[in-house]
């Protein structure tokens, strides 16, 4: 069967490129990458792409507008069918979007709808949370926004800084958006409202205590004392 089409659009490093990149170098995998498209030259992303063997270009981005006229002329011609962000750091021009619209996907570092735009695992610090992750969703005019398609949970460690959830983070990121592109490309998904519909598929039935109840398990004696009480 014919495998998907999908253009990448990134800014810099690539690693989630990278993941699809993997991801598609099994001849089952029902997607392959036909174009990396980058608005910064120098993005480490381009040569992960070169080495692939997969097309690629830089468009400077003198302006939103110029930049979506050519990155759009750029995915029609090679056949893209699905557009990936993946990391790509500019707000997209909104006619971009609505052209693509629900054949274009961004993977975002945090639990979406919380913590969007700039720096969410520093936010998520912030805010004290015990959980954050990533999110797979269909991309709406508004940044950070649109139908979830897939998200990854992970845990706040104590004394984490941003560098080190962000590592934890970006681990599940690049098993969640070749899974996201999977179910996209086995058609799979369908998008009600703002929710997307994933058949053949179970929500998992467990809930993930963090802190987990196991410190409480002796009557509480192993847990400490909150400062203060
Ligand atoms: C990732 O954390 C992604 O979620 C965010 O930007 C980062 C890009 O990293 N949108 P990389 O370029 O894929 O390594």
């Amino acid at each position: 069967m014919a495998r998907l089409r999908v253009g990448v659009l990134i800014s810099g490093r690539g690693s989630n490129l990278q993941a699809l990149i993997d991801a598609a170098s099994d001849p089952t995998y029902p997607a392959e990458i036909v174009l990396v498209v980058s608005d910064r030259p120098e993005a480490a992303g381009l040569e992960r792409a070169a080495r692939a063997g997969i097309a690629h270009r830089a468009i400077p981005h003198p302006s939103r507008a110029e930049f979506a006229a050519a990155a759009d002329a750029a995915l029609r011609q090679s056949g893209a069918e699905l557009v990936a962000l993946a990391g790509y750091m500019r707000i997209l021009d909104t006619g971009f979007v609505e052209a693509w619209r629900d054949r274009l996907v961004n993977i975002h570092p945090s639990l979406l709808p919380v913590f969007p735009g700039l720096h969410p695992q520093r936010q998520a610090l912030a805010a004290g949370v015990r959980f954050s992750g990533c999110t797979v969703h269909f991309v709406r005019a508004e940044v950070d926004t649109g139908p979830i398609i897939a998200q990854a949970a992970v845990p706040v460690h104590p004394g984490d800084d941003e560098e080190r959830l962000a590592a934890r983070i970006l681990a599940a990121e690049h098993r969640l958006y070749p899974l996201a592109v999977r179910l996209y490309a086995e058609g799979r998904l369908r998008i009600d409202g703002n929710t997307v519909m994933v058949a053949g598929s179970a929500a998992p039935d467990v809930a993930v205590l963090n802190p987990p109840e196991a410190l409480a398990s002796d009557g509480g004696s192993a847990i400490p004392r909150a400062i203060g009480s």
